[in-house]
């Protein structure tokens, strides 16, 4: 069968990412760039030898691509999405799937008009500590889980980057909201959540720094999260994660400050990354690697994604409730996602 051609929508920090991480992907093949900041995206295009386009309309009227892969800015997944969903193509869309819950039903509607098929980006089921770990509370070896949390930090220059156009619960969140769900194999029900404001409205930045949720289970355990971008930029690593799940028999404990390698040059330590998108020999390879090479493989194959579209949305809704605790400032209950 022929190299599947990819579109990347957005290549700016993470679509730099998927760029460079497909060349390495055997079956595939980044056959187009869409970009609206014209310079960048000519430059990416050039550099992979693929086309460049102002806009997804351009690349379906063209057939320019058989399948898409989404990087755009966290508000703006809808409209892009929507419109290839509804085109038929298969779309690899970086997580959050959407900003609202409101948003997600319109792109699932928009997948069932359409016939596309979407994968949501959810990097960590992807990365083997993650899937190992709900692979052992799915086994039984920790028993019943009795409480449980998961949450990341990184540094604040994130923040200042975004500069109020994302969140700490849709740039960072949307990882452990995910993450405490399928690895406990439990369901977010409820949401008490509180914000700090304190240093990036110093920095003259509209955004909250962290947000921490205690959260109610549909299995009667507790559960915790958390997640900001304070930490100071002259920190070792650049994500600061950790999940727990305690049980009736036994501990997951996972933590990934450390990916086992630890630099100490001009007199600073740095812990680089060696799971997510670690470049190997030239070629990316790690987490990004795993869920490229599966979206490619599973549009190939007809096979079924390994993360489906409702279960994307459960992260959506959780999202939601955090957000209208923060305001109400009393617990939430979390909206109904199947429907
Ligand atoms: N999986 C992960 O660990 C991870 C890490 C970082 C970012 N992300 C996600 O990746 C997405 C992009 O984040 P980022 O940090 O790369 O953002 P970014 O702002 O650096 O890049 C977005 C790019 O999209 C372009 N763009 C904006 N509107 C466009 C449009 N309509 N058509 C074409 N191009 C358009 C911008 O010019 C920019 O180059 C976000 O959803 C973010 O949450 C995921």
């Amino acid at each position: 069968m022929d190299r599947l051609r990819i579109a990347i929508v957005g290549v700016g920090f993470m679509g730099q990412f998927h760029a460079q991480c497909l060349a390495g992907v055997d079956a595939a093949t980044l056959s187009a760039v869409v970009e609206t900041d014209e310079a960048r995206g000519r430059e990416t295009a050039a550099r992979y030898g693929a086309r460049y386009f102002a806009d997804v309309e351009s690349v379906l009227a063209t057939d320019a691509a058989d399948a898409f892969i989404v990087v755009l800015p966290d508000t703006l997944h809808e409209d892009v999405t929507c419109t290839l969903l509804r085109a038929g193509k298969p779309v690899l869309l970086e997580k959050p799937m959407a900003h609202t819950l409101a948003t997600a039903r319109t792109m699932a509607a928009a997948e069932q008009e359409g016939g596309g098929r979407l994968l949501v980006a959810q990097i960590l089921r992807f990365d083997p500590r993650y899937v190992q770990a709900a692979e052992a509370v799915r086994a039984g070896r920790i028993g019943e889980p009795i409480h449980a949390s998961s949450g990341r930090f990184t540094v604040r220059d994130i923040g200042t980057r975004m500069n109020g156009t994302s969140s700490v619960r849709f740039y960072l969140g949307v990882h452990d909201i995910d993450a405490l769900q399928w690895i406990s194999g439990a369901e977010v029900t409820r949401v008490y959540a509180r914000a700090v404001r304190k240093l990036m409205p110093s920095l003259g930045i509209v955004s909250e720094d962290a947000i921490f949720a205690t959260c109610e289970m549909n299995n009667g355990a507790a559960g915790q999260l958390y997640f900001g971008w304070t930490l100071p930029s002259d920190i070792p690593t650049g994500i600061w994660a950790r999940t727990e799940v305690i049980g009736s028999k036994g501990v997951i404990d996972l933590d990934v400050r450390d990916h086992g390698l630890r630099v100490l040059a001009n007199g600073a330590w740095s812990l680089p990354d060696g799971l997510h998108w670690p470049t190997v020999n030239g070629r990316i390879m790690g987490d990004l690697y795993e869920e490229q090479r599966h979206f490619v493989e599973a549009v190939r194959s007809r096979r079924p994604f390994v993360i489906s579209v409702t279960e994307a949305m459960r992260a959506v809704a959780v999202n939601d409730a955090i957000w209208c605790s923060v305001e109400s400032g009393v617990s939430e209950t979390v909206p109904d996602w199947r429907t």
